[in-house]
Protein backbone atom coordinates (compact mmCIF):
# COMPACT_ATOMS: atom_id res chain seq x y z
CA UNK A 1 0.00 0.00 0.00
CA UNK A 2 1.64 3.21 -0.35
CA UNK A 3 1.56 5.81 2.09
CA UNK A 4 -0.29 8.16 0.19
CA UNK A 5 -3.83 8.86 -1.61
CA UNK A 6 -4.13 11.04 -4.40
CA UNK A 7 -7.44 13.26 -5.48
CA UNK A 8 -9.60 13.94 -7.72
CA UNK A 9 -7.02 17.17 -8.67
CA UNK A 10 -4.16 14.49 -8.76
CA UNK A 11 -2.98 15.83 -5.58
CA UNK A 12 -1.35 13.82 -3.05
CA UNK A 13 -2.90 13.15 0.29
CA UNK A 14 -1.54 11.67 3.28
CA UNK A 15 -4.12 10.64 5.71
CA UNK A 16 -6.96 12.31 4.24
CA UNK A 17 -4.71 15.74 4.38
CA UNK A 18 -4.46 17.30 0.92
CA UNK A 19 -0.42 18.29 1.10
CA UNK A 20 -0.91 22.08 -0.51
CA UNK A 21 -2.94 22.60 2.87
CA UNK A 22 -0.11 21.14 5.07
CA UNK A 23 2.42 23.22 3.35
CA UNK A 24 0.57 26.36 3.30
CA UNK A 25 0.31 26.10 7.15
CA UNK A 26 3.48 24.52 8.25
CA UNK A 27 5.78 25.82 5.56
CA UNK A 28 7.68 24.11 2.91
CA UNK A 29 10.32 21.90 3.07
CA UNK A 30 8.28 19.91 5.77
CA UNK A 31 8.23 16.35 6.77
CA UNK A 32 5.01 14.48 7.56
CA UNK A 33 5.18 11.32 9.13
CA UNK A 34 2.17 8.88 9.15
CA UNK A 35 1.10 8.12 12.44
CA UNK A 36 -0.72 4.48 11.17
CA UNK A 37 1.95 3.45 9.38
CA UNK A 38 4.61 3.34 12.01
CA UNK A 39 1.94 2.19 14.53
CA UNK A 40 1.33 -1.00 12.18
CA UNK A 41 5.44 -1.22 12.28
CA UNK A 42 5.83 -1.18 16.02
CA UNK A 43 3.00 -3.87 16.55
CA UNK A 44 4.50 -6.01 13.62
CA UNK A 45 7.55 -5.91 15.65
CA UNK A 46 5.90 -6.86 18.62
CA UNK A 47 2.80 -9.38 17.63
CA UNK A 48 5.47 -11.36 15.47
CA UNK A 49 8.46 -11.76 17.91
CA UNK A 50 5.71 -12.51 20.41
CA UNK A 51 3.83 -15.10 18.43
CA UNK A 52 7.20 -17.09 17.28
CA UNK A 53 9.65 -16.97 20.02
CA UNK A 54 9.36 -17.33 24.69
CA UNK A 55 10.45 -14.21 25.42
CA UNK A 56 11.15 -11.01 23.64
CA UNK A 57 11.43 -7.33 23.55
CA UNK A 58 11.75 -4.39 21.22
CA UNK A 59 13.83 -1.49 21.70
CA UNK A 60 12.92 1.53 18.93
CA UNK A 61 16.29 2.68 17.81
CA UNK A 62 16.35 6.45 18.57
CA UNK A 63 18.95 7.49 16.10
CA UNK A 64 16.55 6.76 13.01
CA UNK A 65 14.23 9.78 14.21
CA UNK A 66 13.91 10.93 17.76
CA UNK A 67 11.90 13.63 19.53
CA UNK A 68 9.92 13.89 22.86
CA UNK A 69 6.92 13.22 21.00
CA UNK A 70 7.72 10.27 19.47
CA UNK A 71 8.99 9.10 22.50
CA UNK A 72 5.61 9.27 23.91
CA UNK A 73 3.95 7.19 20.42
CA UNK A 74 6.98 4.62 21.12
CA UNK A 75 5.81 4.23 24.58
CA UNK A 76 2.66 3.62 23.78
CA UNK A 77 3.06 0.95 21.34
CA UNK A 78 5.26 -0.79 24.09
CA UNK A 79 8.86 -0.81 22.34
CA UNK A 80 11.48 0.13 24.55
CA UNK A 81 14.38 2.61 23.12
CA UNK A 82 18.12 2.72 22.46
CA UNK A 83 19.73 6.01 22.51
CA UNK A 84 23.51 6.14 21.93
CA UNK A 85 23.92 9.78 23.47
CA UNK A 86 23.54 11.94 26.47
CA UNK A 87 21.01 14.13 23.93
CA UNK A 88 19.04 11.13 23.00
CA UNK A 89 18.79 9.77 26.74
CA UNK A 90 17.76 13.61 27.70
CA UNK A 91 15.03 13.43 24.98
CA UNK A 92 13.56 10.61 26.20
CA UNK A 93 13.81 11.48 29.72
CA UNK A 94 12.01 14.98 28.99
CA UNK A 95 9.16 12.55 27.34
CA UNK A 96 8.92 11.04 30.52
CA UNK A 97 10.02 7.77 28.99
CA UNK A 98 10.38 4.99 31.60
CA UNK A 99 14.54 4.85 32.22
CA UNK A 100 14.24 1.11 32.64
CA UNK A 101 12.75 0.81 29.33
CA UNK A 102 16.34 2.57 27.83
CA UNK A 103 19.09 0.90 26.40
CA UNK A 104 22.25 3.07 25.81
CA UNK A 105 24.89 2.18 22.93
CA UNK A 106 27.83 3.59 21.47
CA UNK A 107 31.13 3.73 21.27
CA UNK A 108 32.65 6.57 22.69
CA UNK A 109 30.42 7.11 25.87
CA UNK A 110 31.55 10.03 27.87
CA UNK A 111 31.72 10.14 31.73
CA UNK A 112 28.13 12.57 31.15
CA UNK A 113 26.95 10.12 28.76
CA UNK A 114 27.26 7.36 31.28
CA UNK A 115 27.09 9.59 34.40
CA UNK A 116 23.56 10.34 33.16
CA UNK A 117 22.58 6.84 32.62
CA UNK A 118 23.95 5.53 35.91
CA UNK A 119 22.44 8.29 37.45
CA UNK A 120 18.93 7.81 36.21
CA UNK A 121 18.89 4.21 35.92
CA UNK A 122 18.31 3.05 32.69
CA UNK A 123 17.95 -0.89 31.75
CA UNK A 124 20.95 -1.89 30.16
CA UNK A 125 24.39 -0.46 29.12
CA UNK A 126 25.93 -1.77 26.06
CA UNK A 127 29.48 -1.71 26.50
CA UNK A 128 31.80 -1.33 23.71
CA UNK A 129 35.24 -1.75 24.65
CA UNK A 130 38.00 -1.95 27.40
CA UNK A 131 38.29 1.52 27.94
CA UNK A 132 34.50 1.81 28.52
CA UNK A 133 34.46 -0.93 31.70
CA UNK A 134 37.27 0.64 33.32
CA UNK A 135 34.97 3.98 33.40
CA UNK A 136 32.10 2.02 34.20
CA UNK A 137 33.94 0.49 37.36
CA UNK A 138 35.10 3.70 38.30
CA UNK A 139 32.03 5.67 37.89
CA UNK A 140 29.91 3.14 39.59
CA UNK A 141 32.59 2.78 42.57
CA UNK A 142 31.96 6.56 42.68
CA UNK A 143 28.21 6.76 42.84
CA UNK A 144 27.79 3.31 44.89
CA UNK A 145 26.27 2.13 42.38
CA UNK A 146 25.86 -0.91 40.02
CA UNK A 147 24.86 -1.27 36.08
CA UNK A 148 23.75 -3.87 34.14
CA UNK A 149 25.82 -4.37 31.13
CA UNK A 150 25.55 -6.18 27.79
CA UNK A 151 28.94 -6.95 25.91
CA UNK A 152 28.62 -4.96 22.29
CA UNK A 153 30.52 -7.73 20.35
CA UNK A 154 31.71 -7.44 16.47
CA UNK A 155 31.00 -11.05 14.89
CA UNK A 156 32.98 -11.08 12.31
CA UNK A 157 30.24 -10.74 9.83
CA UNK A 158 30.14 -8.31 6.76
CA UNK A 159 26.52 -8.03 5.31
CA UNK A 160 26.14 -6.60 1.99
CA UNK A 161 25.18 -2.51 2.52
CA UNK A 162 27.01 0.50 2.10
CA UNK A 163 30.20 0.40 3.34
CA UNK A 164 29.16 3.30 6.30
CA UNK A 165 26.81 1.55 7.71
CA UNK A 166 28.77 -2.12 7.94
CA UNK A 167 29.49 -2.57 11.40
CA UNK A 168 29.85 -6.02 12.77
CA UNK A 169 32.73 -6.78 10.70
CA UNK A 170 36.22 -7.37 12.23
CA UNK A 171 37.82 -3.72 11.34
CA UNK A 172 35.27 -1.84 12.46
CA UNK A 173 35.61 0.76 15.07
CA UNK A 174 32.14 -0.58 17.30
CA UNK A 175 32.46 -3.81 19.61
CA UNK A 176 34.61 -6.69 21.13
CA UNK A 177 35.70 -8.77 17.94
CA UNK A 178 34.43 -12.41 19.00
CA UNK A 179 37.55 -14.36 16.74
CA UNK A 180 40.98 -12.65 18.71
CA UNK A 181 40.11 -13.45 22.19
CA UNK A 182 39.07 -9.90 22.90
CA UNK A 183 35.29 -10.72 23.87
CA UNK A 184 36.78 -13.41 26.23
CA UNK A 185 39.27 -10.02 27.50
CA UNK A 186 35.92 -8.52 28.10
CA UNK A 187 33.68 -10.80 29.83
CA UNK A 188 37.12 -11.38 32.32
CA UNK A 189 37.41 -8.23 32.76
CA UNK A 190 33.77 -7.59 33.86
CA UNK A 191 33.70 -10.20 36.15
CA UNK A 192 36.36 -8.28 38.30
CA UNK A 193 33.89 -5.85 39.11
CA UNK A 194 31.05 -6.88 41.67
CA UNK A 195 29.12 -3.72 40.62
CA UNK A 196 28.78 -4.20 37.46
CA UNK A 197 26.64 -7.26 36.52
CA UNK A 198 26.77 -8.85 33.03
CA UNK A 199 23.40 -9.52 32.04
CA UNK A 200 24.19 -10.20 28.00
CA UNK A 201 25.37 -9.80 24.99
CA UNK A 202 24.90 -7.61 21.55
CA UNK A 203 25.31 -7.20 17.98
CA UNK A 204 24.25 -5.37 15.26
CA UNK A 205 25.82 -6.10 11.67
CA UNK A 206 24.83 -2.97 10.19
CA UNK A 207 22.24 -1.22 8.65
CA UNK A 208 19.93 -1.65 5.91
CA UNK A 209 20.35 -5.24 5.18
CA UNK A 210 18.27 -7.63 3.06
CA UNK A 211 19.55 -10.71 3.07
CA UNK A 212 19.27 -12.89 5.94
CA UNK A 213 22.31 -15.46 5.59
CA UNK A 214 24.51 -12.53 7.46
CA UNK A 215 21.94 -12.75 10.59
CA UNK A 216 21.91 -16.37 10.44
CA UNK A 217 26.04 -16.41 10.61
CA UNK A 218 25.74 -13.37 13.32
CA UNK A 219 23.42 -15.46 15.33
CA UNK A 220 24.88 -18.65 15.38
CA UNK A 221 28.19 -17.15 16.58
CA UNK A 222 26.45 -14.80 19.47
CA UNK A 223 24.61 -18.19 20.71
CA UNK A 224 28.28 -19.66 20.54
CA UNK A 225 29.26 -17.52 22.40
CA UNK A 226 25.98 -17.21 24.79
CA UNK A 227 26.72 -20.25 25.96
CA UNK A 228 30.29 -20.57 26.31
CA UNK A 229 30.11 -17.34 28.94
CA UNK A 230 27.32 -19.74 30.83
CA UNK A 231 29.64 -22.71 30.76
CA UNK A 232 33.16 -21.85 30.40
CA UNK A 233 32.96 -18.30 33.20
CA UNK A 234 30.06 -19.89 34.54
CA UNK A 235 27.99 -16.30 34.33
CA UNK A 236 24.07 -16.84 34.30
CA UNK A 237 23.94 -14.07 31.49
CA UNK A 238 20.08 -14.44 30.33
CA UNK A 239 20.22 -12.07 27.48
CA UNK A 240 20.88 -11.38 23.82
CA UNK A 241 20.39 -8.61 21.62
CA UNK A 242 20.50 -8.86 17.60
CA UNK A 243 20.46 -4.95 16.95
CA UNK A 244 18.79 -3.95 13.95
CA UNK A 245 19.58 -3.56 10.23
CA UNK A 246 16.36 -4.75 8.51
CA UNK A 247 16.36 -3.05 5.29
CA UNK A 248 13.83 -0.80 3.33
CA UNK A 249 12.72 -0.69 -0.08
CA UNK A 250 13.61 2.60 -1.38
CA UNK A 251 13.08 1.99 -4.70
CA UNK A 252 9.77 0.82 -4.64
CA UNK A 253 7.07 2.82 -3.53
CA UNK A 254 5.00 0.30 -2.31
CA UNK A 255 7.54 -2.64 -1.15
CA UNK A 256 6.30 -4.54 1.45
CA UNK A 257 7.70 -4.48 5.10
CA UNK A 258 9.34 -7.44 4.94
CA UNK A 259 9.15 -7.34 8.82
CA UNK A 260 7.10 -10.96 9.39
CA UNK A 261 10.04 -12.71 7.42
CA UNK A 262 12.77 -11.55 9.04
CA UNK A 263 11.84 -11.78 12.33
CA UNK A 264 10.84 -15.09 11.92
CA UNK A 265 14.19 -16.10 10.14
CA UNK A 266 15.80 -14.21 13.64
CA UNK A 267 13.46 -16.03 15.74
CA UNK A 268 14.24 -19.45 14.33
CA UNK A 269 17.71 -19.11 13.99
CA UNK A 270 18.37 -18.36 17.12
CA UNK A 271 16.01 -21.45 18.85
CA UNK A 272 18.09 -23.53 16.32
CA UNK A 273 21.39 -22.72 17.93
CA UNK A 274 20.05 -22.73 21.38
CA UNK A 275 19.55 -26.10 20.72
CA UNK A 276 22.69 -26.65 18.80
CA UNK A 277 24.82 -24.95 21.63
CA UNK A 278 22.20 -26.42 23.97
CA UNK A 279 21.02 -23.52 25.89
CA UNK A 280 18.13 -22.28 27.21
CA UNK A 281 16.58 -19.50 24.18
CA UNK A 282 17.97 -16.46 25.71
CA UNK A 283 15.44 -13.45 26.11
CA UNK A 284 15.76 -11.74 22.45
CA UNK A 285 15.84 -7.97 21.29
CA UNK A 286 15.39 -6.59 18.45
CA UNK A 287 16.15 -2.93 17.88
CA UNK A 288 14.95 -1.83 14.64
CA UNK A 289 14.90 2.08 13.27
CA UNK A 290 14.66 2.43 9.73
CA UNK A 291 12.07 -0.20 9.41
CA UNK A 292 9.80 1.37 12.15
CA UNK A 293 9.78 4.89 10.45
CA UNK A 294 11.43 4.98 7.10
CA UNK A 295 8.09 4.35 4.56
CA UNK A 296 5.99 6.35 7.57
CA UNK A 297 7.92 9.80 6.15
CA UNK A 298 7.37 11.69 3.09
CA UNK A 299 9.47 15.53 2.93
CA UNK A 300 7.75 18.13 0.76
CA UNK A 301 9.59 20.73 -1.48
CA UNK A 302 8.71 23.57 -3.03
CA UNK A 303 10.92 24.31 -6.55
CA UNK A 304 12.25 27.18 -6.47
CA UNK A 305 14.49 26.90 -9.76
CA UNK A 306 15.30 25.07 -12.65
CA UNK A 307 18.40 24.93 -14.68
CA UNK A 308 17.84 23.06 -17.96
CA UNK A 309 21.41 22.48 -19.90
CA UNK A 310 20.54 20.92 -23.26
CA UNK A 311 21.81 17.68 -23.75
CA UNK A 312 23.20 17.33 -20.45
CA UNK A 313 21.15 17.65 -17.38
CA UNK A 314 17.81 19.31 -16.17
CA UNK A 315 18.75 20.58 -12.50
CA UNK A 316 15.73 21.23 -10.46
CA UNK A 317 16.44 22.95 -7.33
CA UNK A 318 14.26 23.16 -4.24
CA UNK A 319 13.92 24.55 -0.95
CA UNK A 320 15.82 21.71 1.36
CA UNK A 321 18.23 19.54 0.65
CA UNK A 322 21.38 17.97 2.49
CA UNK A 323 20.64 19.98 5.28
CA UNK A 324 17.19 17.77 6.17
CA UNK A 325 18.39 14.97 3.99
CA UNK A 326 22.15 13.82 3.47
CA UNK A 327 21.68 10.37 2.70
CA UNK A 328 21.81 10.80 -1.19
CA UNK A 329 25.07 12.80 -0.64
CA UNK A 330 26.53 10.70 2.12
CA UNK A 331 25.63 7.37 0.56
CA UNK A 332 24.21 7.34 -2.75
CA UNK A 333 20.64 6.65 -1.31
CA UNK A 334 17.66 6.72 -3.82
CA UNK A 335 14.48 7.66 -2.14
CA UNK A 336 11.02 7.99 -4.82
CA UNK A 337 10.32 11.53 -6.17
CA UNK A 338 6.98 12.15 -7.02
CA UNK A 339 4.95 15.55 -8.12
CA UNK A 340 3.02 15.95 -5.24
CA UNK A 341 0.45 18.82 -7.02
CA UNK A 342 0.42 16.91 -10.37
CA UNK A 343 0.13 13.11 -9.44
CA UNK A 344 -1.61 12.47 -12.13
CA UNK A 345 0.09 13.79 -15.20
CA UNK A 346 2.64 12.04 -17.43
CA UNK A 347 6.07 12.14 -15.90
CA UNK A 348 8.38 12.27 -19.08
CA UNK A 349 11.17 15.11 -18.29
CA UNK A 350 14.38 13.69 -16.56
CA UNK A 351 15.18 15.84 -13.55
CA UNK A 352 18.18 16.26 -11.55
CA UNK A 353 17.08 17.64 -8.17
CA UNK A 354 19.52 19.91 -6.27
CA UNK A 355 19.16 21.31 -2.61
CA UNK A 356 19.74 25.13 -1.90
CA UNK A 357 23.29 24.42 -0.41
CA UNK A 358 25.80 26.35 -2.15
CA UNK A 359 28.02 23.18 -3.02
CA UNK A 360 27.50 20.91 -5.80
CA UNK A 361 27.02 17.65 -3.79
CA UNK A 362 24.02 18.76 -2.03
CA UNK A 363 22.04 17.02 -4.76
CA UNK A 364 19.15 15.09 -3.67
CA UNK A 365 18.80 12.89 -6.94
CA UNK A 366 19.74 12.33 -9.87
CA UNK A 367 17.92 11.59 -13.40
CA UNK A 368 14.37 10.85 -11.93
CA UNK A 369 11.28 10.95 -14.23
CA UNK A 370 8.73 13.76 -13.38
CA UNK A 371 6.48 16.16 -15.26
CA UNK A 372 7.35 19.28 -16.90
CA UNK A 373 7.13 21.34 -13.26
CA UNK A 374 8.27 24.96 -12.87
CA UNK A 375 8.98 26.91 -9.55
CA UNK A 376 6.11 27.18 -6.78
CA UNK A 377 5.25 23.26 -7.60
CA UNK A 378 5.85 21.02 -4.85
CA UNK A 379 7.80 17.94 -5.06
CA UNK A 380 7.75 15.05 -2.44
CA UNK A 381 10.35 12.64 -1.60
CA UNK A 382 9.29 9.17 -0.11
CA UNK A 383 10.18 7.10 2.50
CA UNK A 384 12.42 9.66 4.48
CA UNK A 385 11.48 9.26 7.96
CA UNK A 386 14.27 7.87 8.78
CA UNK A 387 18.04 9.17 9.39
CA UNK A 388 16.95 12.61 7.90
CA UNK A 389 15.71 14.77 10.36
CA UNK A 390 17.95 13.35 12.64
CA UNK A 391 20.91 14.00 10.73
CA UNK A 392 19.89 17.28 9.71
CA UNK A 393 22.51 20.36 10.00
CA UNK A 394 22.65 23.95 10.17
CA UNK A 395 24.90 24.13 6.81
CA UNK A 396 24.71 27.34 4.74
CA UNK A 397 22.42 28.91 7.96
CA UNK A 398 19.64 26.41 6.26
CA UNK A 399 16.43 26.45 9.07
CA UNK A 400 15.68 22.88 9.54
CA UNK A 401 11.88 22.10 8.44
CA UNK A 402 8.86 21.34 10.94
CA UNK A 403 8.23 17.65 11.49
CA UNK A 404 4.69 16.88 11.29
CA UNK A 405 2.63 13.90 12.72
CA UNK A 406 -0.65 13.20 10.30
CA UNK A 407 -3.70 10.93 11.30
CA UNK A 408 -6.87 10.55 9.36
CA UNK A 409 -9.08 14.00 10.74
CA UNK A 410 -6.05 15.59 13.46
CA UNK A 411 -2.33 16.54 12.95
CA UNK A 412 0.17 18.00 15.32
CA UNK A 413 3.83 19.32 14.86
CA UNK A 414 6.28 16.55 16.41
CA UNK A 415 9.28 19.63 15.59
CA UNK A 416 8.53 23.06 14.73
CA UNK A 417 10.18 24.67 12.06
CA UNK A 418 13.24 26.67 13.09
CA UNK A 419 13.03 30.40 13.88
CA UNK A 420 16.01 33.40 12.94
CA UNK A 421 16.49 32.82 16.71
CA UNK A 422 16.82 29.30 16.89
CA UNK A 423 20.09 29.90 14.39
CA UNK A 424 21.60 32.81 15.87
CA UNK A 425 20.31 31.53 19.30
CA UNK A 426 23.81 29.87 20.25
CA UNK A 427 26.02 32.65 18.74
CA UNK A 428 28.13 34.71 21.27
CA UNK A 429 30.22 37.89 20.54
CA UNK A 430 33.10 38.17 22.44
CA UNK A 431 33.68 41.31 24.47
CA UNK A 432 36.44 43.11 22.16
CA UNK A 433 33.72 42.84 19.53
CA UNK A 434 30.62 44.30 21.19
CA UNK A 435 31.48 47.27 19.28
CA UNK A 436 32.77 47.62 16.05
CA UNK A 437 35.30 50.17 16.76
CA UNK A 438 37.20 50.19 13.28
CA UNK A 439 34.79 49.76 10.61
CA UNK A 440 36.42 49.31 7.20
CA UNK A 441 33.35 49.52 5.09
N1 LIG B 1 21.21 -0.82 16.87
C1 LIG B 1 22.43 -0.26 16.72
C2 LIG B 1 23.46 -0.52 17.70
C3 LIG B 1 22.68 0.57 15.62
O1 LIG B 1 23.88 1.11 15.47
C4 LIG B 1 21.65 0.83 14.69
C5 LIG B 1 21.88 1.71 13.54
C6 LIG B 1 20.39 0.24 14.90
C7 LIG B 1 20.20 -0.60 16.00
C8 LIG B 1 19.21 0.46 13.98
O2 LIG B 1 19.47 0.02 12.70
P1 LIG B 1 18.31 0.11 11.58
O3 LIG B 1 17.23 -0.85 11.99
O4 LIG B 1 17.83 1.49 11.56
O5 LIG B 1 19.00 -0.28 10.34
N2 LIG B 1 22.53 6.91 8.75
C9 LIG B 1 22.44 5.66 8.05
C10 LIG B 1 22.06 4.53 8.97
C11 LIG B 1 23.00 4.37 10.15
C12 LIG B 1 22.58 3.24 11.07
C13 LIG B 1 23.34 3.28 12.35
N3 LIG B 1 23.01 2.28 13.30
C14 LIG B 1 21.45 5.79 6.89
O6 LIG B 1 20.92 6.85 6.66
O7 LIG B 1 21.24 4.82 6.16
Amino acid sequence: MPIYDVSDAGVMTLAGHDVRDLVVEYGSPLIVLVEDDIRSRCRQYRGEMAGLYPRTRVHYAGKAFLTTGFCRLIQEEGLGLDVVSWGELETALAAGFPPEHILMHGNAKTYRDLERALEVGVGRIVVDNLSEIERLAELTERMETTAKVMLRIAPGVKPSTHAYIQTGQIDSKFGFNLNGGDADLAVQRVMEFPRLELVGIHCHIGSQIFDQDPYALAVDAMVGLYAKIQKEYGVPIDELNMGGGLGVLYEKRYGGSGIEEHVSMLCRDVLDAAKKYDVEPPLLYHEPGRSIVAHAGVTLYTVQSLKKIEGIRNYLSVDGGMTDNPRFALYQAKHPVVAAEHMNDKADVVWSISGRCCESGDMLQRDVLLPDLKPGDLIAFLSTGAYTYSMASHYNRVAKPAVLLVSPGRCGLLAARDTVEDLIRLDRIPSWLEEVTDSKL
